[in-house]
C-alpha cells in the first residue's frame, strides 16, 4: 500500500458490533494488491444520523453497512436504488461528491456463490428463514429465474415476505418432507458455538442437489456436513460474504479485486479461530 498521506481515500464499514468483521481485511488486502491509495476501517456506530453526517463532512468515499443499520440507514441517504429498495436493505454506500447513494450487493454474493457450483435459472429453491439475509437470497434467486419457497419458524413472517416478493411458503414443520433443487439456510442455526446443530434432519438432505449455508462460522457447518454425506453440491457462507465484498469493491473503484487472495486471508482467519 502507498504510505498513508494527505491523498489517502477513506472507506469503511458501519455496524454494531463490527469487531468480528472480515471486511477490513479483504478490502485492505485488495487496495494494497492493486496499489490504490486507500484505507478501509471498521466503525462501531450507534448514533446513525450523526454517522451519516460524518460520511459527508469527512468525505468518506464508500461504506459497507451491516447489522443493525441496513434498513435504518435508508432514509438518511440521498438516493436508494431499486435493488436496495426491493430487498429492503442497504449494504453499500457510494459517496459521489457528497451525494450518498445506497445499494445492495448481498444478493450478488449469493448468486455468484451458487453459480460457481450449480444452477439457478429454472430451478426451485427452499430458503430457511425470513430475516434480512433471506430477503437478499430470495431476491437474488428470483431475479436469476428460480422458483423460490420460503420456510420460517414464525410462519407469519414467511407469509409476509412471500407476499412482498411473490414467493411461495411452506410451514416450518414441513421442511424435512420438502423436495427441491436447492436449499439455502439463512437462520443462525449451526453458528458457532452451537456447531452441532442443524436446521434439517439428515434424511431430508437427499431431497436436494445443492445446499448452501449462509453461516460461515464454522466454515463447514453441521448442515453442510450432512449435505456432503448426502452427496449434495455444497456452498459455504464465506463465498457469499466475499462475493458481496467483491461487488462493493468494483462499485467503489471500478477495478477487479484479487478474489483468490481475499478468500485465502479470510480462510486463514477462520481456521485460526477454530484452533
Ligand atoms: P439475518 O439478518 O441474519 O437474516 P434476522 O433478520 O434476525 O437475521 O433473521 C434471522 C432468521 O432466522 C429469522 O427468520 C428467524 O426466525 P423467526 O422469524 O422465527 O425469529 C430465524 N431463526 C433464528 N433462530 C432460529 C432458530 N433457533 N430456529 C429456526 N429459525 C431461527
Amino acid at each position: 500500500m502507498p504510505c498513508i498521506d494527505a491523498n489517502t481515500m477513506l472507506y469503511g464499514i458501519i455496524g454494531h458490533p463490527v469487531r468480528h468483521s472480515f471486511s477490513p481485511l479483504i478490502h485492505n488486502f485488495a487496495f494494497k494488491t492493486l496499489n490504490i491509495n486507500a484505507i478501509y476501517l471498521a466503525f462501531d456506530v450507534t448514533d446513525l444520523p450523526s454517522a451519516a453526517l460524518g460520511i459527508r463532512a469527512l468525505g468518506i468515499k464508500g461504506l459497507s453497512v451491516t447489522i443493525p443499520h441496513k434498513t435504518s440507514i435508508m432514509p438518511l441517504l440521498d438516493e436508494v436504488d431499486d435493488t436496495a429498495r426491493q430487498i429492503g436493505a442497504v449494504n453499500t454506500i457510494i459517496n459521489r461528491g457528497g451525494w450518498l447513494i445506497g445499494t445492495n450487493t448481498d444478493w450478488i454474493g449469493v448468486v455468484s456463490a451458487i453459480k460457481e457450483r450449480g444452477k439457478i435459472q429454472g430451478k426451485d429453491y427452499l430458503i430457511l428463514g425470513a430475516g434480512g439475509a433471506a430477503r437478499a437470497v430470495a431476491y437474488g434467486l428470483k431475479k436469476e429465474g428460480a422458483k423460490v419457497v420460503i420456510c420460517n419458524r414464525t410462519y407469519e413472517k414467511a407469509r409476509s415476505l412471500a407476499e412482498e416478493l411473490d414467493l411461495e411458503v411452506i410451514k416450518w414443520e414441513d421442511r424435512n418432507d420438502f423436495r427441491a433443487y436447492g436449499l439455502v439456510n439463512t437462520t443462525p442455526v449451526g453458528m458457532w458455538p452451537e456447531v452441532d446443530k442443524s436446521p434439517m434432519e439428515q434424511k431430508a438432505l437427499k431431497n436436494y442437489a445443492l445446499v448452501m449455508d449462509a453461516v460461515y462460522r464454522p466454515l463447514e457447518t453441521c448442515l453442510l456436513k450432512q449435505a456432503k454425506l448426502a452427496g449434495c453440491l455444497c456452498v459455504d457462507g464465506l463465498k457469499m460474504l466475499i462475493y458481496q465484498g467483491v461487488e462493493q469493491f468494483k462499485l467503489w473503484t471500478g477495478k477487479e479485486p484479487p478474489i483468490e487472495g481475499m478468500f485465502k486471508i479470510a480462510i486463514e482467519i477462520l481456521q485460526n479461530e477454530q484452533n
